[in-house]
């Protein structure tokens, strides 16, 4: 069979790049920690103030055995709750959002963080914080009237300095 040479050379670049799609996104997943969610985990959204994991006293960050540390947050219009935290630098963070209410979608600029949090489900992303700074929290799902209202915002410390904060107030629920 003959192939024109000038159809070999736009089928070769049309191939590579399919090719150069699929090795940016392997490598944007494999990079930057980027994966489908797989959490399924079901919870009833009606009653979390009743819940054994997210009633009001137990959200916040709470540091496992091994050095890790799991955050438990609540999404509801229109915040994310608690409304202020403070987490270490440098260390491997498993965030477990629910919502209350609606779906909501939570967005943290310049992380892996990005996930819908529906009702009925734990959404759980794991990721760290490499610099301290200021991190926004935003709503990324149309969930009403307050959307555009629904952000919050993190403080990264460094690991010395979180230790040092968690040291003088005991679990650190803010
Ligand atoms: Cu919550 Cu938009």
């Amino acid at each position: 069979m003959h192939i024109d040479k000038l159809e070999k050379n736009w089928a070769g670049i049309s191939l590579g790049i399919a090719g150069l799609f699929v090795t940016v996104i392997l490598g944007s997943a494999f990079l930057h920690g980027i994966h489908a969610p797989s959490n399924v985990e079901t919870i009833d959204s009606a009653k979390l103030h009743l819940s054994a994991e997210f009633a009001e006293d137990k959200l916040g960050a709470h540091r496992n055995a091994n050095g890790s540390i799991t955050v438990r947050m609540v999404a509801g219009r229109y915040g994310f709750y608690p409304k202020e935290l403070t987490l270490p630098a440098e260390t491997e963070i498993t965030f477990r959002w629910v919502s209350l209410d609606v779906i909501h979608g939570v967005h943290m600029p310049m992380t892996n963080m990005s996930t819908m949090i529906v009702p009925g489900y734990v959404a759980q992303v794991s990721t760290a914080f490499h610099h301290a700074g200021d991190y926004p929290v935003l709503c990324n799902e149309y969930c009403g009237m307050g959307h555009a209202h629904m952000w919050s915002n993190i403080k990264v410390v460094s690991k010395a300095q979180w230790e040092a904060l968690n040291k003088q107030g005991g679990a650190n629920h803010g």
